[in-house]
């Protein structure tokens, strides 16, 4: 690492403090400025952030190179003002692979083994079997089959569910049934009891989670959301859940975070709402990952977790 490195942290959510910890104990020549303690804009070299204000970017006139403190580039692509030449990178952390599996996983089986059913009859004090179908008989589907929903998929299959994957472009994973294109999503939603959306939102991707997709799912499926508030038209989705056509749904996103109080969301039965928690990013195992990407960068290594801004991820 070559000293007298500027970076700029910005996350109205991640602690500032905790990556000062991890990235000055790997890297002590590192300056870490954290927004909006800027200093002099024009010693910044590299951006670490999250839902940065737009135009910040921008702001930075020698800026080498964008890190992401997710997964997704969205909260950084949404920027009318994001300086054109600059490389952006996405975290890829498996570890934040495992917490979204975990996540994914939960929501699933208190799906599969009719979790919200049992809460309602405890509540009322009603002590009743209900019919429950094995692991086997319970297809998911996984809309979004890159490095985190193929580790998704690993786990659910392991737990004994039969799970095929959609993606927009064609792709074989080994092991999976997958699916790709308009064709291949009515393919893959006819047979998903569960649907489970991580994928990353772009133009294409938004508003997935839609009348028609339920529509096209077997009758009482559930939906697990942990790809990003945008996937999912919220107007349809209590009609849906009301009329019987989805039986519950998981949410971890939403259009508006933090999810206004007064949010129907928030109060009805067959919804769970979690506030982006699925899988957060830990600065422990991503620092080294973070300082990893520069140093590949510094030495004009090929950046194997570079953004395609047309694809948006
Ligand atoms: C979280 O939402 C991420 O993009 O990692």
């Amino acid at each position: 690492m070559t000293a007298a490195m500027a970076m700029l942290f910005h996350s109205p959510v991640d602690s500032a403090a905790a990556w000062r910890g991890e990235l000055t104990r790997l890297a002590p020549d590192l300056d870490f400025r954290v927004w909006p303690a800027v200093g002099d804009p024009a010693e910044i070299d590299y951006a670490l952030v999250w839902r940065p204000e737009p135009g910040l970017l921008a702001s930075l006139p020698n800026l080498k190179l964008i890190l992401s403190l997710g997964a997704g580039v969205d909260h950084i692509l949404g920027d009318p003002s994001l300086p054109a030449g600059v490389p952006i990178v996405r975290l890829v952390d498996s570890d934040l692979s495992d917490a979204m599996s975990e996540y994914v996983a939960l929501q699933v089986l208190r799906f599969h083994r009719r979790d919200l059913d049992y809460q309602a009859q405890q509540r009322a004090a009603i002590w009743r079997e209900l019919p429950q179908k094995g692991a086997g008989e319970r297809p998911v589907g996984l809309l979004g089959f890159g490095e985190i929903g193929r580790h998704v998929a690993r786990r659910l299959k392991a737990l004994g569910f039969p799970v095929s994957g959609w993606t927009r472009r064609e792709r074989k994973v080994d092991g999976f049934v997958t699916y790709a294109g308009a064709a291949g999503l009515e393919q893959l939603l006819a047979r998903s009891e569960i649907l489970v959306c991580i994928l990353p939102l772009t133009p294409a991707t938004e508003g997935i989670l839609c009348a028609r997709t339920f529509a096209a799912l077997p009758e009482g499926a559930c939906l697990v959301n942990a790809g990003r508030g945008g996937h999912l038209i919220e107007e349809d989705l209590i009609p849906a859940l009301d009329s019987g056509r989805l039986s519950a749904a998981a949410l971890d996103v939403f259009r508006d975070e933090p999810l206004p109080p007064a949010h129907p969301f928030w109060r009805h039965p067959r919804i769970l709402v979690t506030p982006h928690i699925a899988g957060v990013t830990n600065p422990r195992t991503a620092a080294p990952i973070v300082l990893d990407a520069i140093r590949r960068f510094q030495n004009r290594l090929p950046l194997p977790t570079a953004v395609d801004r047309e694809r948006g991820y």
